[in-house]
């Protein structure tokens, strides 16, 4: 798979900053050394999930030991209202809080402990207002913090009304919280004449920039941003990273002061928007051998009290319902509801798993129901490569590789012979029981909204050889900079360790999209790629003009310049000769992407450049009588074209995948009914550990280039990996199903908790004998099943009929 012409590029070099990584010494934003005189921040939080604020009286606040200056929204002397999409969120509650710890005022004292003791002693008298929590609350009240959407081809009530088999259900998903290792926090630092350096865990510098020069009411020239690097992001700092920007930086202009605002991990929790839960109804008619003929679907996602990203999330999750099949006829509408819980954002994936999950849930379905093998039955809806091959967003799939993935990943996970050896071991295990789900995944790549796919980049040479570059993105992990400097070093002709990658810095590179939807490589890399031949460029001119050589003869290889047969130096001297020469050693880079366009009214266009292909085939073992359940294989085939860096891409698709393991079987949020996040630390929400990956764990790439000139013909990796672990959930649905008699649709919502799971065997349990006749009728109960809360939620829709 290496290009053997490449030196750096293709090669599983280290992440950049490993060594750091290990050794305790990479810094991230609260190790930066204190400025002299730091003051520290916190937040005084809402304790109503919905109510009026009758009084708020901060006196004891102000006099606490410690304590330099408090701020509510009063005091802000800019902007008071922000958000990426819409400007719908205040930056401390104004008179009303519309969730339970959404911030109500801000504290800066001279220690991060006498700031957090502050804030507890306010006095705040709330009149509760009628709070809404739950989708299904939410849903039957229309509350919508956007309007719904909707698209629809064919002529969806007639291919219904006459498919030979049709039914219909509800999927239920719960949400996840990013749990980022290194929580948000800002260090504003106040410079001379209202200027503000804004030291920042984030994802989107440049947001932070416009966000803090919006509330301080300055131009953004007066504030820089800077990010060294994240310990995580996964979405939850594309946007949400500004409470703290904004407060640190109010509250630095109010005391003259540098002040750092890092939030305490439940604060955080309590704080801060997670992965959307939704609910999913389904209407779906199709053959007597499993082809979908027609399907309406009702998402409902739960978007918590303002807008945030949940618009683009929305749409992402109708952009990903099709996943790896083709529907012809189709109504799926997409509901954006607003609850009085924190605003959901970003999570790896984006709104993509929730779409993908919700038709892999189907097509599951309708493979039980039809007592054929969930594989053959997502072959058959498979899109076509000349016909069957347009989206429902209108886009056709040009790229489309899923049936040779998919026939490799069977054949080298042994699918056909596990699925016999699991079948003969459920027979004879009556307790314990196993399950097999083989599931394919397209991701689109590219932000939809097209002007954000640019990027721009600096890079400087300096006269004794070194390279330093700079680009839009920001490190989290995802070896981003690694990738960016292999590709400037390949370049160049470099050894990587001859280029660096400086912070991320609203004052280098302006104007950045958010490091997201996984293209953070596509955009900076290409970027960087352009800077580094322009100064290149510059350089075989100069070469060829003083050596008397064609510019063809000039290359840049193994730290040397060959000219021709006339010279051959090495690299830091042929630049010193250069500069001598006043050849220019520095460029700017700049890249878009070609081809996508998407219209926002209709939801059609081409959104995505391109597209990953992956799939994982998942066993799993549950215990019938606890409700526990082990992953004990999987098996990834993953699309990255040719991979910048296989070591890299392997960890992205290795992390992604147990993270969407997590996010399906013991992640789970649970509010109380006054609207409390009862889950808000570790010692409650459990996230995967080194022991829940699988004993045996395969990675393999799928050899395939790029159809597109992407960078090198590589593919994104940051998120697609994340959707492919609803194997692991449909292994465990398959595992609950070899309980039940034939043709049984178990329910399993997510997490599938052991609680989950013991509610699932429920549904189906006393089913073994059942014949086709009474499976129907527990399919039809199981949407009518008992939710987490306990109250009683409506079964199928039935107003598609
Ligand atoms: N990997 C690590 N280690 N940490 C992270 O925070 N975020 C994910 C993914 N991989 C993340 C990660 C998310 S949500 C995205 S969109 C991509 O990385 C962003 O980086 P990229 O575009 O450079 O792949
Ligand atoms: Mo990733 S959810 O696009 O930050």
């Amino acid at each position: 798979m290496h290009d053997r012409s490449h030196q750096t590029v293709g090669r599983s070099i280290a992440h950049e900053s490993a060594p750091l990584h290990v050794s305790g010494t990479a810094l991230y934003t609260d190790d930066i050394p204190e400025t002299h005189g730091t003051l520290h921040a916190a937040f005084g939080l809402s304790e109503r999930a919905h109510a009026r604020i009758s009084l708020m009286n901060l006196d004891a606040v102000r006099k606490a030991p410690g304590v330099v200056a408090v701020i509510t929204l009063a005091d802000v002397p800019g902007q008071k209202y922000l958000g990426p999409f819409l400007n719908d969120e205040p930056v401390f509650a104004d008179g009303v809080t519309e969730y339970l710890g959404q911030p109500l005022f801000a504290v800066a004292a001279i220690s991060r402990d006498l700031a957090r003791r502050a804030v507890k002693l306010a006095s705040v008298d709330y009149d509760d207002l009628d709070r809404t929590l739950t989708v299904q609350e939410a849903a039957a009240r229309e509350h919508y913090v956007l309007p719904p959407v909707r698209i629809r081809r064919g002529d969806i009530h007639a291919v219904l009304a006459q498919a030979p088999q049709r039914h219909q259900g509800e999927v239920r998903c719960g949400g996840q919280e990013q749990f980022y290792l290194e929580g948000q926090i800002a260090y504003a630092v106040p410079g001379e004449n209202h200027e503000m350096h804004v030291h920042c865990s984030t994802q989107h510098p440049s947001e932070m920039q416009f966000m803090v020069a919006h509330v301080l009411q300055q131009p953004a020239h007066t504030v820089n941003v800077e990010c060294r690097r994240m310990g995580g992001g996964f979405g939850g700092k594309e946007s949400q990273s500004w409470p703290c920007a904004t407060v640190a930086a109010l509250l630095a202009r109010r005391t003259g002061k540098p002040v750092k605002l890092r939030l305490d991990r439940d604060d955080d929790f309590l704080m801060t928007g997670k992965r959307h839960d939704f609910r999913s109804l389904y209407d779906v008619a199709y053959t007597d051998d499993g082809q979908i003929l027609g399907i309406v679907f009702e998402h409902q996602l739960r978007c918590g009290y303002s807008a945030d990203l949940s618009g683009p999330v929305a749409d992402r999750q109708i952009f990903h319902t099709d996943n790896t099949y083709y529907l012809d006829t189709f109504d799926i509408l997409s509901l954006r509801l607003k609850t009085n819980t924190q605003s959901n954002t970003a999570f790896r994936g984006f709104g993509g798993p929730q779409g993908i999950l919700a038709i892999e849930y189907v097509i599951d379905d309708i493979a039980i129901r039809l007592g054929k093998d969930p594989l053959d039955v997502r072959k058959l809806n498979f899109y076509g490569r000349a016909e069957r091959n347009v989206t429902p967003y209108a886009m056709t799939v040009e790229d489309n590789v899923i049936h040779e993935l998919v026939d490799q990943l069977e054949a080298s996970s042994d699918y056909r012979l596990r699925r016999a050896g699991i079948e003969q071991f459920n027979r004879g295990s009556r307790i314990v029981k196993k399950g097999l789900a083989l599931v394919p995944v397209k991701f689109g790549i590219s932000f939809t909204a097209t002007h954000l796919n640019q990027a721009g980049a600096l890079l400087h040479i300096y006269t004794d050889g070194s390279v330093l570059i700079n680009h839009g993105g920001t490190e989290m992990g995802q070896g981003l900079n690694t990738k960016v400097a292999q590709v400037v070093a390949e370049e160049l002709g470099l050894d990587i360790a001859r280029v660096r990658v400086s912070a991320a810095d609203t004052s280098k590179v302006s104007n950045t999209s958010a490091t997201a939807a996984s293209s953070g490589t596509d955009l900076n890399g290409k970027a960087a790629q352009d800077a580094a031949q322009k100064v290149k460029n510059a350089l075989v001119a100069y070469a060829a003009d003083h050596y008397g050589v064609a510019p063809s003869e000039v290359n840049f290889r193994s730290d040397r310049v060959f000219c021709g047969d006339k010279a051959m130096l090495d690299f830091a001297e042929f630049v010193q000769q250069a500069y001598n020469a006043r050849v220019p050693l520095w460029s700017s880079g700049f890249y878009r992407t070609p081809k996508i366009h998407y219209d926002f009214k209709t939801l059609t266009g081409r959104p995505f450049y391109y597209f990953v292909y992956c799939a994982a085939c998942s066993e799993v073992m549950i215990d019938t009588l606890t409700g526990e359940s082990r992953l004990l294989r999987a098996d990834i085939l993953y699309d990255a074209g040719r991979s910048l860096n296989p070591a890299v891409d392997r960890g992205q698709i290795e992390g992604g995948f147990i993270q969407g393991a997590g996010w399906l079987t013991t992640e789970e949020l649970w509010w109380d009914d006054a609207g409390r996040l009862m889950t808000h630390a570790p010692s409650t929400y459990k996230i995967p550990s080194i022991s829940d990956c699988p004993p045996i764990l395969n990675v393999q790439f799928f050899d395939n280039g790029n159809a597109e000139d992407n960078l090198h013909r590589s593919k994104a990796v940051g998120e697609p990996p994340l959707p492919a672990a609803i194997s692991v959930l449909l292994a465990i649905r398959d595992a609950i199903r070899a309980t039940a008699g034939p043709g049984v649709i178990p329910t399993l919502n997510a997490p599938a908790t052991p609680e989950r799971i013991l509610e699932a065997l429920a549904s189906v349990s006393g089913s073994s004998a059942a014949d086709a006749r009474s499976a129907e009728e527990s399919a039809t109960q199981a949407g009518a099943s008992v939710h987490e809360t306990g109250e009683v939620v409506a079964g199928p829709v039935s107003s598609y009929e």
